[in-house]
């Protein structure tokens, strides 16, 4: 059959038949909003190259918080900035770090909100890297250890679930074992497992200080030309246990979401990192483009492709968009 007694204009003609075969939509129950947390009062300090994205201390924080709990997002994804960095990134493990005391005030208040909590090094390490340096190099089973005892405070203090950003090989089931031999079974790993070595982090870095010092993170992160090998990263991921997976980033990697979704229809989040969020706000703020139309365009896409969670800085301007 086809024209003309085929015409696909016909449903496109009016919203609400427009609205009867829309076959995606974006819901605020999608979103995950990441937040950074830093040391010291009445601070909310704004990232330069992030327009509308802050540091807040635990104080202004928790009024940000009002906001997202308000605008109904679910899950917030906590990034710290540590007051010391030395080069076994301490602090990401200290029960008084600054994630840990994030956690346990954001549940004195919003004991609904899901929190959940990136494991890594990088912020908290003098040289800048996702793992422990030996002889010059980032090894992979002495930063499993580290790994395992971040996972475990932040989980003591009261996180919902945890998310290892770090790409060491192994990390999942060893995070996974750490927390049932400590009574934490219940607890979920959401993994960073298909993450890229990626130039759309550059905002990131000034958010959360944590720009490596020498070389970059491609011994670690995956490469970008590579699909094959996100599919293989996700499969050990998932015999590890993790219960969701992820893509990093999202929006120049929305084939790596669709190959995923297709293979192993598994729970999948999608990072929509600095870099995208940072090129619309720059582009929107110059008249460039319809900041909003753009941004939900995007959201919509990433969803389109597969994902199921989208973790966005644009979470609250969405969620803002989606009660309209
Ligand atoms: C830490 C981490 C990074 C991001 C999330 N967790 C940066 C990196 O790997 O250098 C990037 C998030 C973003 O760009 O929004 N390893």
């Amino acid at each position: 059959m086809s024209f003309p007694s085929q015409r696909l204009r016909r449903l496109r003609l009016r919203e609400p038949f427009r609205k009867m075969v829309r076959e995606t939509r974006v819901s605020v129950d999608d979103l995950i909003y990441p937040l950074f947390v830093r040391s010291g009062e009445n601070k909310k300090i704004e990232i330069a190259s992030m327009p509308g994205v802050y540091q807040y201390s635990l104080d202004t924080m928790v009024l940000e918080l009002e906001e997202v709990h308000s605008l109904n997002i679910p899950a917030i994804l906590l990034f710290g900035l540590p007051e010391r960095k030395d080069e076994l990134g301490s602090e990401a493990y200290s029960p008084r770090g600054i994630i840990q005391r994030a956690i346990k005030t954001i549940k004195e208040s919003y004991s609904e909100l899901i929190v959940i909590t990136d494991i890594c090094l990088c912020a908290y390490t003098t040289h800048g890297h996702c793992g422990i340096i030996e002889n010059g190099m980032v090894d992979n089973d002495h930063t499993l250890e580290i790994l395992c005892k971040i996972a475990l405070t932040q989980v003591k203090a009261g996180a919902d679930m945890v998310a290892p950003s770090d790409m060491m090989d192994g990390r999942v089931g060893a995070i996974r074992t750490a927390l049932d031999g400590a009574g934490f079974s219940h607890i979920p790993i959401m993994s960073y497992a298909a993450k890229y070595a990626s130039h759309f982090y550059g905002p990131f870095r000034e958010a959360a200080d944590s720009k490596p010092q020498f070389g970059d993170r491609r011994g670690y992160q995956m490469d970008p030309a590579n699909v094959e090998e996100a599919l293989r990263e996700i499969a050990l991921d998932i015999e590890e246990g993790a219960d969701i997976v992820m893509v990093k980033p999202a929006l120049a990697y929305l084939d790596v979401i669709s190959r995923v979704k297709e293979k192993f229809g598994y729970p999948l989040a999608a990072y929509n990192v600095s870099g995208e969020y940072s090129m619309v706000k720059a582009a929107g703020m110059k008249g460039m483009i319809d900041e909003e139309s753009v941004m939900m365009e995007i959201l919509q896409s990433i969803k389109r492709a597969g994902a199921n969670l989208i973790i966005t800085y644009f979470a609250k301007e969405a969620a803002k968009m989606l009660q309209k």
